[in-house]
Protein backbone atom coordinates (compact mmCIF):
# COMPACT_ATOMS: atom_id res chain seq x y z
CA UNK A 1 0.00 0.00 0.00
CA UNK A 2 0.97 3.40 -0.78
CA UNK A 3 0.54 6.63 1.24
CA UNK A 4 1.07 9.38 -1.41
CA UNK A 5 2.62 11.82 1.24
CA UNK A 6 5.83 12.07 0.81
CA UNK A 7 7.59 15.06 -1.47
CA UNK A 8 11.40 15.20 -2.11
CA UNK A 9 12.88 18.90 -2.81
CA UNK A 10 15.86 18.90 -5.03
CA UNK A 11 17.88 21.85 -4.89
CA UNK A 12 19.62 22.36 -7.76
CA UNK A 13 19.84 25.66 -8.48
CA UNK A 14 23.82 26.16 -7.00
CA UNK A 15 26.59 28.17 -9.94
CA UNK A 16 28.66 25.05 -9.22
CA UNK A 17 31.76 27.75 -9.03
CA UNK A 18 34.37 24.74 -7.81
CA UNK A 19 33.57 22.35 -10.45
CA UNK A 20 34.57 25.05 -13.01
CA UNK A 21 32.13 24.26 -15.84
CA UNK A 22 30.84 26.74 -18.34
CA UNK A 23 27.18 26.13 -16.78
CA UNK A 24 25.73 25.79 -13.61
CA UNK A 25 26.83 22.16 -11.97
CA UNK A 26 23.01 20.55 -12.00
CA UNK A 27 23.15 20.90 -15.54
CA UNK A 28 26.62 19.74 -16.26
CA UNK A 29 26.24 15.91 -18.26
CA UNK A 30 27.64 12.55 -17.31
CA UNK A 31 27.39 9.93 -19.54
CA UNK A 32 24.96 12.30 -21.80
CA UNK A 33 22.59 12.70 -18.75
CA UNK A 34 22.54 16.09 -16.81
CA UNK A 35 23.36 15.85 -13.08
CA UNK A 36 19.59 17.10 -12.45
CA UNK A 37 18.71 14.10 -14.32
CA UNK A 38 20.50 11.69 -12.70
CA UNK A 39 19.68 12.72 -9.27
CA UNK A 40 16.13 12.71 -10.19
CA UNK A 41 16.34 9.02 -11.50
CA UNK A 42 16.39 7.14 -7.56
CA UNK A 43 13.69 9.15 -6.69
CA UNK A 44 11.32 7.97 -9.49
CA UNK A 45 11.18 4.90 -7.61
CA UNK A 46 9.73 6.01 -4.31
CA UNK A 47 6.66 4.34 -3.40
CA UNK A 48 5.21 7.21 -1.54
CA UNK A 49 5.78 9.88 -3.90
CA UNK A 50 3.39 12.77 -4.45
CA UNK A 51 5.26 15.87 -5.19
CA UNK A 52 9.12 16.73 -6.38
CA UNK A 53 10.06 20.66 -6.19
CA UNK A 54 12.94 21.61 -7.70
CA UNK A 55 14.97 24.97 -6.90
CA UNK A 56 16.62 25.85 -10.42
CA UNK A 57 19.19 28.51 -11.18
CA UNK A 58 16.56 31.77 -13.22
CA UNK A 59 17.31 31.36 -16.69
CA UNK A 60 17.16 27.70 -16.05
CA UNK A 61 13.65 26.98 -14.98
CA UNK A 62 12.23 25.29 -18.65
CA UNK A 63 15.36 22.83 -18.89
CA UNK A 64 14.48 22.41 -15.97
CA UNK A 65 10.42 21.31 -16.57
CA UNK A 66 11.37 19.60 -19.71
CA UNK A 67 14.09 17.40 -17.71
CA UNK A 68 11.44 17.03 -14.92
CA UNK A 69 9.09 15.71 -17.45
CA UNK A 70 11.13 13.06 -18.90
CA UNK A 71 10.89 11.01 -15.23
CA UNK A 72 7.67 12.22 -13.55
CA UNK A 73 3.83 10.57 -14.43
CA UNK A 74 1.08 12.56 -13.23
CA UNK A 75 0.76 10.67 -10.23
CA UNK A 76 3.83 13.46 -8.47
CA UNK A 77 2.87 16.54 -8.77
CA UNK A 78 6.04 18.37 -10.01
CA UNK A 79 6.96 21.85 -9.45
CA UNK A 80 9.77 24.07 -10.24
CA UNK A 81 10.91 27.07 -8.62
CA UNK A 82 13.73 29.46 -8.73
CA UNK A 83 16.34 29.29 -6.57
CA UNK A 84 17.89 31.94 -3.93
CA UNK A 85 21.47 33.47 -3.09
CA UNK A 86 22.18 30.91 -0.88
CA UNK A 87 21.21 27.08 -0.75
CA UNK A 88 19.06 27.82 2.43
CA UNK A 89 16.87 30.45 0.59
CA UNK A 90 16.37 28.00 -2.51
CA UNK A 91 15.33 25.46 0.22
CA UNK A 92 12.96 27.89 1.44
CA UNK A 93 11.29 28.62 -1.69
CA UNK A 94 11.00 24.90 -2.68
CA UNK A 95 9.48 24.21 0.92
CA UNK A 96 6.63 26.88 0.65
CA UNK A 97 5.33 24.56 -2.51
CA UNK A 98 5.45 21.57 -0.41
CA UNK A 99 2.26 20.21 1.20
CA UNK A 100 2.99 16.44 1.48
CA UNK A 101 3.42 15.49 5.33
CA UNK A 102 6.77 14.03 4.79
CA UNK A 103 9.79 16.33 3.25
CA UNK A 104 13.42 14.53 1.74
CA UNK A 105 15.73 17.89 1.24
CA UNK A 106 18.11 16.64 -1.61
CA UNK A 107 21.41 18.17 -3.54
CA UNK A 108 21.56 17.72 -6.94
CA UNK A 109 24.79 17.59 -6.65
CA UNK A 110 24.53 13.94 -4.57
CA UNK A 111 23.33 13.13 -7.93
CA UNK A 112 23.85 9.36 -7.42
CA UNK A 113 22.60 8.50 -3.53
CA UNK A 114 20.43 5.70 -4.31
CA UNK A 115 16.53 4.67 -3.59
CA UNK A 116 17.30 2.59 -0.92
CA UNK A 117 18.82 5.54 0.83
CA UNK A 118 16.46 7.98 0.14
CA UNK A 119 13.66 5.12 1.81
CA UNK A 120 15.72 4.69 4.52
CA UNK A 121 15.67 8.02 5.71
CA UNK A 122 11.65 8.44 4.70
CA UNK A 123 10.94 5.15 6.96
CA UNK A 124 12.88 6.14 9.65
CA UNK A 125 11.46 9.90 9.74
CA UNK A 126 7.75 7.67 9.23
CA UNK A 127 8.25 5.75 12.22
CA UNK A 128 10.09 8.22 14.78
CA UNK A 129 8.74 11.17 13.33
CA UNK A 130 11.85 13.08 14.41
CA UNK A 131 14.49 14.36 11.60
CA UNK A 132 16.87 11.72 9.77
CA UNK A 133 19.80 12.81 8.14
CA UNK A 134 22.07 10.00 6.37
CA UNK A 135 25.87 10.32 7.69
CA UNK A 136 28.94 8.35 7.16
CA UNK A 137 32.25 7.45 8.94
CA UNK A 138 35.42 9.59 8.15
CA UNK A 139 37.92 7.44 6.97
CA UNK A 140 40.61 9.73 7.30
CA UNK A 141 42.70 10.88 10.77
CA UNK A 142 41.03 13.72 11.64
CA UNK A 143 43.22 17.23 12.12
CA UNK A 144 42.58 20.86 14.01
CA UNK A 145 44.76 23.24 12.49
CA UNK A 146 45.61 26.59 12.50
CA UNK A 147 47.19 28.95 9.91
CA UNK A 148 50.17 26.67 8.35
CA UNK A 149 50.29 24.61 12.26
CA UNK A 150 48.57 20.82 12.92
CA UNK A 151 47.47 22.05 16.43
CA UNK A 152 45.75 17.99 17.49
CA UNK A 153 44.21 15.33 15.96
CA UNK A 154 40.65 15.00 16.84
CA UNK A 155 38.94 11.82 17.67
CA UNK A 156 37.05 10.58 14.86
CA UNK A 157 35.26 7.98 16.48
CA UNK A 158 32.41 10.10 17.19
CA UNK A 159 32.25 12.02 13.83
CA UNK A 160 30.15 11.64 10.76
CA UNK A 161 29.97 13.53 7.52
CA UNK A 162 26.31 14.14 6.48
CA UNK A 163 25.16 13.93 3.55
CA UNK A 164 21.33 14.22 1.84
CA UNK A 165 18.50 13.02 1.41
CA UNK A 166 17.84 15.04 4.71
CA UNK A 167 14.24 13.69 5.85
CA UNK A 168 11.26 15.74 8.33
CA UNK A 169 7.96 16.16 8.85
CA UNK A 170 6.73 18.95 6.86
CA UNK A 171 5.23 21.31 9.54
CA UNK A 172 8.20 21.20 11.92
CA UNK A 173 11.05 21.66 9.09
CA UNK A 174 8.50 24.75 7.73
CA UNK A 175 8.46 26.36 11.71
CA UNK A 176 12.13 25.73 11.60
CA UNK A 177 12.92 27.40 8.37
CA UNK A 178 10.35 30.44 9.49
CA UNK A 179 12.20 30.67 12.82
CA UNK A 180 15.84 30.26 11.50
CA UNK A 181 18.01 33.34 11.86
CA UNK A 182 21.39 32.38 10.24
CA UNK A 183 22.36 30.70 7.19
CA UNK A 184 23.25 26.89 7.49
CA UNK A 185 25.13 24.40 5.47
CA UNK A 186 22.21 21.69 6.00
CA UNK A 187 19.37 21.41 7.10
CA UNK A 188 19.96 19.54 10.33
CA UNK A 189 22.14 22.27 11.29
CA UNK A 190 18.92 24.76 10.92
CA UNK A 191 16.60 22.36 12.76
CA UNK A 192 19.50 21.89 15.58
CA UNK A 193 19.71 25.60 15.91
CA UNK A 194 16.55 25.55 17.35
CA UNK A 195 17.09 23.27 20.20
CA UNK A 196 15.57 20.22 17.89
CA UNK A 197 16.60 16.55 17.62
CA UNK A 198 18.16 14.76 14.83
CA UNK A 199 18.62 11.11 14.25
CA UNK A 200 20.85 9.31 11.54
CA UNK A 201 21.15 6.36 9.18
CA UNK A 202 24.41 5.31 7.98
CA UNK A 203 24.99 7.37 4.59
CA UNK A 204 26.49 5.65 1.51
CA UNK A 205 29.71 6.89 -0.76
CA UNK A 206 27.61 6.94 -3.97
CA UNK A 207 25.33 9.58 -1.74
CA UNK A 208 28.78 11.83 -2.04
CA UNK A 209 28.76 15.66 -3.24
CA UNK A 210 29.71 15.94 -6.70
CA UNK A 211 32.20 19.34 -6.40
CA UNK A 212 35.27 19.64 -7.95
CA UNK A 213 36.46 18.22 -11.27
CA UNK A 214 38.19 15.61 -9.15
CA UNK A 215 34.62 14.13 -7.77
CA UNK A 216 33.58 13.90 -11.21
CA UNK A 217 36.47 12.01 -12.40
CA UNK A 218 35.42 9.37 -9.38
CA UNK A 219 32.29 9.34 -10.47
CA UNK A 220 33.35 8.61 -13.94
CA UNK A 221 35.46 5.98 -13.01
CA UNK A 222 32.83 4.07 -10.91
CA UNK A 223 29.93 4.30 -13.35
CA UNK A 224 31.87 3.42 -16.56
CA UNK A 225 34.35 0.85 -14.64
CA UNK A 226 31.82 -2.27 -15.53
CA UNK A 227 31.45 -1.27 -18.90
CA UNK A 228 30.82 -3.41 -22.25
CA UNK A 229 32.39 -2.77 -25.56
CA UNK A 230 31.01 -3.62 -28.51
CA UNK A 231 32.27 -3.91 -31.85
CA UNK A 232 30.55 -3.64 -35.86
CA UNK A 233 31.66 -3.49 -39.17
CA UNK A 234 30.24 -2.72 -42.49
CA UNK A 235 31.33 -2.47 -46.17
CA UNK A 236 29.11 -1.49 -48.93
CA UNK A 237 30.22 -1.34 -52.96
CA UNK A 238 30.08 2.50 -54.44
CA UNK A 239 26.64 2.84 -56.78
CA UNK A 240 27.14 2.33 -60.98
CA UNK A 241 24.05 4.84 -60.06
CA UNK A 242 25.40 8.15 -61.00
CA UNK A 243 22.35 10.28 -59.29
CA UNK A 244 22.59 8.09 -55.83
CA UNK A 245 23.55 10.42 -53.29
CA UNK A 246 26.69 9.63 -50.72
CA UNK A 247 25.16 9.63 -47.19
CA UNK A 248 27.64 8.33 -43.98
CA UNK A 249 26.89 9.16 -41.11
CA UNK A 250 23.65 9.96 -41.69
CA UNK A 251 24.74 13.25 -43.29
CA UNK A 252 25.10 13.82 -47.35
CA UNK A 253 28.60 13.99 -48.56
CA UNK A 254 28.19 15.69 -52.17
CA UNK A 255 30.87 15.11 -54.93
CA UNK A 256 31.17 11.31 -54.45
CA UNK A 257 29.14 8.29 -55.36
CA UNK A 258 26.18 6.73 -53.03
CA UNK A 259 26.18 2.92 -52.02
CA UNK A 260 24.37 0.11 -52.74
CA UNK A 261 22.52 -1.33 -50.27
CA UNK A 262 18.93 -2.53 -49.09
CA UNK A 263 18.64 0.50 -46.96
CA UNK A 264 20.83 3.59 -47.84
CA UNK A 265 24.42 2.24 -47.56
CA UNK A 266 25.83 4.15 -44.68
CA UNK A 267 27.95 1.88 -43.64
CA UNK A 268 29.30 4.39 -40.79
CA UNK A 269 25.78 4.00 -39.09
CA UNK A 270 25.29 0.52 -40.23
CA UNK A 271 29.06 -0.31 -38.12
CA UNK A 272 27.43 1.99 -35.14
CA UNK A 273 24.47 -0.24 -34.74
CA UNK A 274 26.11 -3.21 -34.85
CA UNK A 275 29.01 -2.19 -32.10
CA UNK A 276 26.22 -0.90 -29.66
CA UNK A 277 24.07 -4.17 -30.30
CA UNK A 278 26.61 -6.60 -29.78
CA UNK A 279 28.26 -4.76 -26.82
CA UNK A 280 23.88 -5.29 -25.53
CA UNK A 281 24.18 -8.68 -26.28
CA UNK A 282 21.26 -8.06 -28.45
CA UNK A 283 22.39 -9.54 -31.85
CA UNK A 284 23.30 -7.58 -34.89
CA UNK A 285 21.74 -5.19 -37.61
CA UNK A 286 20.56 -8.54 -39.53
CA UNK A 287 18.46 -9.70 -36.65
CA UNK A 288 16.97 -7.10 -35.69
CA UNK A 289 16.80 -4.91 -38.94
CA UNK A 290 16.80 -7.82 -41.61
CA UNK A 291 16.33 -7.02 -45.42
CA UNK A 292 12.72 -8.16 -45.04
CA UNK A 293 11.43 -5.33 -43.03
CA UNK A 294 10.14 -2.91 -45.90
CA UNK A 295 10.50 -0.02 -43.27
CA UNK A 296 14.20 -0.08 -43.78
CA UNK A 297 13.83 -0.57 -47.75
CA UNK A 298 16.00 2.67 -48.40
CA UNK A 299 16.32 3.89 -44.78
CA UNK A 300 18.47 6.92 -43.78
CA UNK A 301 21.08 5.36 -41.16
CA UNK A 302 19.49 7.59 -38.40
CA UNK A 303 15.99 5.44 -38.43
CA UNK A 304 18.40 2.46 -37.60
CA UNK A 305 20.45 4.31 -34.82
CA UNK A 306 17.71 5.63 -33.14
CA UNK A 307 15.64 1.93 -32.91
CA UNK A 308 18.85 0.26 -31.48
CA UNK A 309 19.15 3.27 -28.94
CA UNK A 310 15.94 2.81 -28.20
CA UNK A 311 16.68 -1.19 -27.56
CA UNK A 312 19.35 -0.55 -25.71
CA UNK A 313 17.70 1.89 -23.04
CA UNK A 314 14.89 -0.70 -22.55
CA UNK A 315 17.14 -3.66 -21.96
CA UNK A 316 18.82 -1.32 -19.60
CA UNK A 317 21.83 0.51 -21.14
CA UNK A 318 22.99 3.68 -21.30
CA UNK A 319 25.65 4.56 -23.87
CA UNK A 320 29.40 5.84 -22.79
CA UNK A 321 30.79 7.11 -26.17
CA UNK A 322 30.91 5.31 -29.88
CA UNK A 323 33.92 5.71 -31.96
CA UNK A 324 33.88 5.12 -35.58
CA UNK A 325 36.60 4.80 -38.38
CA UNK A 326 35.44 4.94 -42.22
CA UNK A 327 38.11 3.06 -44.09
CA UNK A 328 38.43 3.87 -48.14
CA UNK A 329 40.09 6.48 -50.21
CA UNK A 330 36.99 8.48 -50.51
CA UNK A 331 34.93 10.64 -49.07
CA UNK A 332 37.73 13.05 -47.56
CA UNK A 333 36.15 12.53 -43.84
CA UNK A 334 37.82 16.07 -42.57
CA UNK A 335 35.43 18.62 -44.66
CA UNK A 336 32.65 16.82 -43.03
CA UNK A 337 33.82 15.22 -39.68
CA UNK A 338 32.35 18.07 -37.27
CA UNK A 339 28.95 17.70 -38.88
CA UNK A 340 28.78 13.85 -38.77
CA UNK A 341 29.95 13.63 -35.28
CA UNK A 342 27.38 16.79 -34.61
CA UNK A 343 24.43 14.48 -35.84
CA UNK A 344 25.69 11.19 -34.96
CA UNK A 345 26.35 12.56 -30.99
CA UNK A 346 22.86 13.70 -30.96
CA UNK A 347 21.26 10.19 -32.19
CA UNK A 348 23.08 8.61 -29.67
CA UNK A 349 22.71 11.09 -26.78
CA UNK A 350 26.81 10.44 -26.40
CA UNK A 351 29.73 11.39 -27.91
CA UNK A 352 30.25 9.73 -30.98
CA UNK A 353 33.60 10.62 -32.94
CA UNK A 354 34.61 9.89 -36.38
CA UNK A 355 37.94 9.22 -38.17
CA UNK A 356 39.58 7.68 -41.21
CA UNK A 357 42.14 5.94 -42.75
CA UNK A 358 42.77 4.44 -46.64
CA UNK A 359 44.71 0.86 -46.55
CA UNK A 360 47.70 2.61 -48.62
CA UNK A 361 46.27 1.78 -52.17
CA UNK A 362 45.71 -2.10 -51.40
CA UNK A 363 42.74 -4.66 -51.63
CA UNK A 364 38.86 -3.27 -53.00
CA UNK A 365 39.29 -0.25 -50.64
CA UNK A 366 42.31 0.67 -52.01
CA UNK A 367 40.66 0.29 -55.47
CA UNK A 368 38.05 2.59 -54.82
CA UNK A 369 35.61 -0.06 -55.71
CA UNK A 370 33.30 1.21 -51.91
CA UNK A 371 33.88 2.56 -48.23
CA UNK A 372 34.19 0.33 -45.04
CA UNK A 373 33.60 1.62 -41.76
CA UNK A 374 34.54 0.01 -38.09
CA UNK A 375 33.26 0.91 -34.92
CA UNK A 376 33.11 0.24 -31.27
CA UNK A 377 30.98 1.49 -28.43
CA UNK A 378 30.89 1.74 -24.57
CA UNK A 379 28.23 0.74 -22.63
CA UNK A 380 26.66 0.51 -18.92
CA UNK A 381 24.50 -0.89 -17.27
CA UNK A 382 21.82 1.57 -15.63
CA UNK A 383 20.39 -1.34 -13.71
CA UNK A 384 23.87 -1.64 -12.08
CA UNK A 385 24.34 1.77 -11.23
CA UNK A 386 20.72 2.43 -9.68
CA UNK A 387 21.39 -0.94 -7.37
CA UNK A 388 25.36 -0.01 -6.42
N1 LIG B 1 22.25 25.13 -4.22
C1 LIG B 1 21.08 25.80 -4.50
N2 LIG B 1 21.02 27.16 -4.40
C2 LIG B 1 22.12 27.89 -4.04
C3 LIG B 1 23.33 27.21 -3.75
C4 LIG B 1 23.37 25.82 -3.84
O1 LIG B 1 20.08 25.17 -4.86
N3 LIG B 1 22.03 29.19 -3.98
C5 LIG B 1 22.29 23.68 -4.36
C6 LIG B 1 23.28 23.22 -5.44
O2 LIG B 1 22.66 23.26 -6.71
C7 LIG B 1 23.68 21.83 -4.99
C8 LIG B 1 23.48 21.87 -3.48
O3 LIG B 1 22.77 23.08 -3.18
O4 LIG B 1 22.86 20.82 -5.55
C9 LIG B 1 24.80 21.81 -2.74
O5 LIG B 1 25.57 22.97 -3.01
P1 LIG B 1 27.03 23.00 -3.63
O6 LIG B 1 27.58 21.65 -3.74
O7 LIG B 1 27.79 24.07 -2.92
O8 LIG B 1 26.72 23.46 -5.14
P2 LIG B 1 27.03 24.84 -5.83
O9 LIG B 1 26.66 25.95 -4.94
O10 LIG B 1 26.37 24.78 -7.17
O11 LIG B 1 28.61 24.76 -6.03
P3 LIG B 1 29.70 25.86 -5.66
O12 LIG B 1 29.56 26.13 -4.19
O13 LIG B 1 31.00 25.23 -6.05
O14 LIG B 1 29.38 27.09 -6.49
MG1 LIG C 1 27.73 26.23 -3.00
Amino acid sequence: MTNRDLAVIVVAAGRGERLKSDKPKAFVEINGRTILAHSLLPITELQNLSQVVIAAPDSYLSDTIEIANQFFDEAVVVTVVAGGETRQQSIANALAQVNSEIVLVHDAARAFATTKLFTAVEEKVRNSKQAVIPAIQIADTVKRVSDEQVLETVDRSSLRSAQTPQGFITVDLKRAYADATNDFTDDAALFQSLGKKVLYVTGESNAAKITTPDDLGVVLARLNGPGRTGIGTDVHRFSEDPTKKLFLGTIEWPGVPGLDGHSDGDAVSHAIVDALLSAAGLGDIGSNFGVDRPEFAGANGSLFISETVKLLAVAGYEIVNVSVQIIGNRPKVSSQRKDAEAALSALVGAPVTLGATTTDGLGFLGNDEGVAAVASALIISAKDRLNA
